[in-house]
């Protein structure tokens, strides 16, 4: 059997940069060499505080974004979580299998609980929730960005303790799911004081017009040892140049470090040609959102027919784990 892989994303905001680069690509990349799946977790979504209507706009305009960037609806299965209850029916199961303390320790939840003025245990159960979105789809492969390795640290821990204390020794049910990187794992935000994150506000959005890219772009964290023109640069240390290896070939990151150490170039010729090199990549992506948004039931067919797909999958997971846990005796749903 092809192996599968699974990944979610949230619909909190605009689809980034950093989404894109640390996460988003790799699915594309891999869609076709896997048998894959792909979510839009909603449930994720309201463990903060929340607008249902633009809850709503924001699950259908992330839809649009991840086709445009490249998902294929005709290789890929592409869903919304919540059109999928099995997701937090093993939530629950697992739950009931996770101790305290680990939820406790996870990094996310101790920077996420900092900003709120109250927590809700959904807050908290987060990551179970992430273990039953991989485990239900019995994924090996989980492309992400650097900031989700200790959830699937949490989700590997989930898979082995089921399998210890429900499934036979030598025939372990769930697979350990693996975090799959790219070699842009973790963008920093414009700003360049922390992760380009929705919650941050320091984001540049997959589908922004140019003009607002550039506005972005011109006053963005450089160098902060760079403070004249004619003063030499350090490129390794300087946000922008990260991004010029991540949207500019080779040649061209050679190219820009040479003129930022010998101060050829300030730092704004710099982010001229980081903004061509990242035009390169969003025109076309731009253009596709634009013949989505221009083809009337499209989001809502490609979504119907995934969760459909996706929920075949998650209900045979679900009964044999249901009935591998003495969970049949009101004989299934
Ligand atoms: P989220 O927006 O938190 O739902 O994240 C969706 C995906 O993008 C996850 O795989 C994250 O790890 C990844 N991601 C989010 N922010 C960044 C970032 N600044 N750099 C790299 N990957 C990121
Ligand atoms: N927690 C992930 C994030 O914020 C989103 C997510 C939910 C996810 N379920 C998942 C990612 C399952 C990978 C696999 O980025």
């Amino acid at each position: 059997m092809t192996p599968r892989v699974f990944s979610g994303i949230q619909p909190s905001g605009d689809l980034h940069i950093g989404n894109y680069l640390g996460a988003v690509q790799n699915w594309v990349a891999i869609q076709r060499q896997y048998a894959s799946v792909f979510c839009i977790v909603d449930y994720h979504a309201i463990t903060v505080p929340y607008e249902p209507a633009d809850l709503r706009t924001r699950t259908r305009e992330m839809a649009i974004s991840l086709l445009a960037a490249g998902i294929d609806p005709e290789v890929a299965t592409l869903f919304v979580q919540s059109a999928v209850p099995e997701h937090t029916e093993l939530a629950w199961i697992f739950n009931t299998i996770t101790p305290l303390g680990e939820l406790e320790r996870q990094t996310q939840f101790k920077e996420k609980a900092q900003r709120q003025e109250s927590v809700s245990a959904g807050l908290l159960n987060y990551p179970v929730l992430q273990a039953a979105d991989i485990l239900l789809y019995r994924a090996e492969v989980v492309p992400v960005g650097e900031d989700q390795v200790q959830h699937l640290e949490l989700s590997r821990e989930v898979a082995r303790r089921w399998n210890a204390r429900f499934a036979p020794p030598d025939a372990p049910f769930f697979q350990e799911p693996q975090p799959l990187l790219t070699p842009t794992r973790r963008i920093m935000g414009l700003d360049g004081q922390a992760k380009m994150s929705k919650s941050l506000g320091n984001t540049v959005g997959l589908l922004e017009p140019p003009d607002d890219v550039w506005a972005k772009l011109r006053p963005a964290v450089t160098d902060p040892k760079r403070i004249r023109r004619t003063d030499p640069g350090t490129p390794e240390v300087c946000n922008i140049y990260h991004l010029h290896r991540a949207f500019n070939p080779e040649q061209t990151v050679e190219h820009v470090a040479v003129q930022c150490r010998a101060a050829g170039w300030g730092c704004l010729d710099c982010k001229r040609v980081l903004f061509e090199g990242m035009e390169r990549t969003l025109v076309p992506i731009r253009e596709r959102a634009a013949e989505i948004r221009a083809s009337p039931g499209r989001i809502e067919e490609v979504l119907r027919g995934g969760a459909a797909a996706a929920r075949a999958i998650a209900r045979e997971t679900l009964r044999s784990v249901k009935h591998m846990m003495g969970l049949d005796a009101g004989l299934l749903s």
